[in-house]
């Protein structure tokens, strides 16, 4: 079938499984404007996958890797312009300025159209233009949504294949008029006619932008990770909050996992942290020594989408179906779980490769391979790193690999109901200040925690490192909407839950990164974790003991099972340690927050903040 809109490009050739007229219109309308070559629509296949991978080894874009070492697997190596989210190029084009609010950047929808309209026309010559459909969530769950990602990057189809359950399954729950979130993306690195392509095509400007009043999403310019991959920031994040906000429920940059306790009673819990603060590890974690009986579930890495059910409990989904993790600092010490899913059918991105066909990357092992080649191409080896600094993994390199793979994975990670949360967990990378674990008093004491929360920035996101900004819900980046205005939907979510008679699930701040005088960290991290995580199951539980301090309760030493490890008093009040004098300091970093969100705040916030305040005061 061909659309009348679609004189003088590629032919539409559209399948005939796909009868949403709606859909068809809008792939015209999109080749039209962006002048493909030719239209793939995806199935989703495992022919289609190996056949797109194969093409981009021969273009160069991907390697494959030794299938003795790591079977069916790739990697790819981007421009080095482009190895990160780009923050200060993602737009949320509310109508108003005020309902993106002070943390996002906006430009009016009708002058950012006009923009859009000028790059995009005629981006896709010489390329394939992929009709890529998704779902964000098991196909058919009433917390599942649909979203359709036209693309010039065969990168991207590939990638969205491990990332999300894509393909012909989709358009039978889209059916003839169903919904789905459009969402288009270019390399914006068009082709003239016998030009040769270079393997990580991209350009110098970009736009990650979203509509949420129409629910579209535009990407240009970059092909790398959630700047292109367009089902997991842009939708199940920036777009699905302001859903959520529409429809009662909540998109969240959160891990969900499942606790096992030795008696056979199951938990859950969903936690929040920023960008390369090891959500991954702690959704994979293995319980140390000293918990035998214990056992730990991975249902997501990195998305929740959370829903009130019937019995007004809140259920959660992982959107997604892979991970799209950071591998340096992933070793079999540190994350066994992670380093057994990334067995096969792999796709890395600018780690290292090395002499016999494999990766590499910082932490992996112990000692460094004698020689690599580098995420840049280059030679490398340990005296080049000691005499340069060179990284072998660029620090923001990534593994894409399917969730059905990990050793861990929760029985019901794709239950279309989800799983019922029990305990919600806020945490940064700090230094110092914060204490390892806090229990909030009540659910809006809770939320001025994970308002209020400051991290270390890291290598996810283009810019400086290691500077603490505030990262409210480990939200900053990925909240579509006003930040107050979503403080709001989670008090008013808790109010009417309480309301209707529900238990709420409790919720911690936790920092897991303090560091000592000589800058190591305190915490041992990792498996050890899950000291802190049986304390909130067992305060789940009516049982945990703590003391109650201005912010919360803690565990005392004694609270806490240390069998198994060697972690002694003096270590626990480092990591546990309230510095007054800090914590005013900290206090005033609220309210510099709090006056930059002053449209909107809820007033329980700033109640919050003055009593707390107080009780600092003693
Ligand atoms: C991610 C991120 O890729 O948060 O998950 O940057
Ligand atoms: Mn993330």
């Amino acid at each position: 079938m061909n659309h009348p809109s679609m004189q003088g490009t590629a032919a539409l050739n559209v399948p005939a499984w796909v009868k949403n007229q709606k859909l068809v219109a809008w792939v015209a309308e999109i080749a039209a404007l962006t002048k493909p070559e030719r239209i793939h629509w995806c199935d989703g296949s495992q022919e289609e996958y190996d056949q797109l991978c194969e093409q981009m080894v021969a273009a160069g874009t991907l390697k494959r890797l030794n299938p003795a070492k790591r079977k069916n697997s790739f990697l790819a190596l981007s421009d080095p312009s482009d190895v990160a989210r780009v923050e200060d190029r993602t737009f949320i084009c509310a109508d108003k300025k005020e309902d993106a609010g002070p943390t996002n950047n906006w430009i009016a929808p009708a002058e950012m159209r006009q923009t859009l309209n000028g790059l995009f026309d005629g981006c896709m010559r010489g390329r394939t233009l992929y009709v890529v459909p998704f779902s964000m969530g098991p196909l058919g769950s009433p917390i599942a949504h649909i979203g359709v990602e036209l693309s010039d990057s065969p990168y991207v189809a590939v990638n969205m294949r491990i990332m999300t359950r894509m393909g012909k399954a989709v358009y039978d729950v889209l059916g003839t008029d169903g919904d789905f979130v459009p969402c288009v993306h270019t390399v914006g690195k068009p082709l003239a006619a016998g030009e040769k392509d270079v393997p990580w095509p991209c350009n110098p400007t970009k736009y990650i932008v979203h509509f949420p009043q129409t629910r579209e999403i535009w990407s240009f310019g970059s092909g790398y990770g959630g700047n292109a991959l367009l089902g997991k920031k842009c939708f199940a994040l920036r777009i699905a909050s302001t859903m959520g906000r529409d429809e009662g429920w909540l998109a969240e940059h959160m891990l969900i996992l499942g606790v096992t306790s030795p008696e056979g009673r199951k938990y859950h819990v969903a936690a929040a942290f920023p960008s390369a603060c090891g959500k991954t590890n702690f959704a994979m974690l293995i319980p140390p020594k000293g918990f035998e009986g214990w056992k730990v579930t991975t249902i997501g890495d990195d998305i929740a989408w959370i829903k009130p059910g019937q019995d007004g409990r809140l259920y959660a989904i992982n959107p997604e179906a892979g991970y799209f993790g950071v591998a340096p600092g992933t070793s079999e010490k540190t994350n066994f779980n992670a380093m057994a899913t990334l067995k096969e059918n792999v796709i890395f991105t600018n780690v290292a490769l090395t002499d016999d066909g494999d990766v590499w990357w910082e932490g992996m092992t112990k000692e460094a391979p004698a020689h690599l080649v580098d995420w840049q191409g280059r030679d490398w080896t340990p005296e080049i790193a000691k005499a340069t600094g060179a990284k072998a993994a660029h620090p923001n390199a990534r593994f894409t690999a399917p969730a059905a793979q990990c050793p861990s994975i929760d029985e019901n990670w794709d239950n279309p109901a989800g799983v019922p949360i029990d305990a919600f967990i806020f945490g940064g990378r700090r230094s110092t200040t914060v204490p390892l674990v806090t229990e909030a008093r009540n659910w809006t004491e809770g939320v001025y925690m994970a308002a209020t929360m400051g991290s270390e920035t890291t290598a996810a996101a283009a810019g400086q490192q290691g500077v603490v900004r505030r990262d409210p819900f480990a939200m900053l980046p990925f909240c579509g909407y006003n930040m107050s205005d979503y403080f709001g939907h989670w008090l008013d979510l808790g109010k009417k839950l309480e309301a209707a008679g529900a238990k709420l699930p409790k919720i911690y701040c936790v920092n897991w990164f303090r560091k000592d005088a000589d800058g190591s960290f305190v915490w041992p991290g990792f498996g050890e974790n899950m000291r802190v995580l049986s304390w909130m199951i067992d305060r789940v539980e009516g049982k945990g003991q703590g003391a109650e301090h201005v912010f919360g309760t803690s565990p005392r030493y004694e609270d806490l099972n240390w069998n198994g490890v060697d972690f002694s008093p003096a270590q626990f009040a480092q990591v546990t340690s309230i510095d007054t004098d800090a914590w005013k300091q900290e206090l005033v970093l609220h309210d510099e927050l709090f006056t930059q969100l002053k449209h909107n705040l809820p007033q329980s916030l700033a109640e919050t903040r003055s009593a707390l305040g107080k009780r600092l005061e003693g």
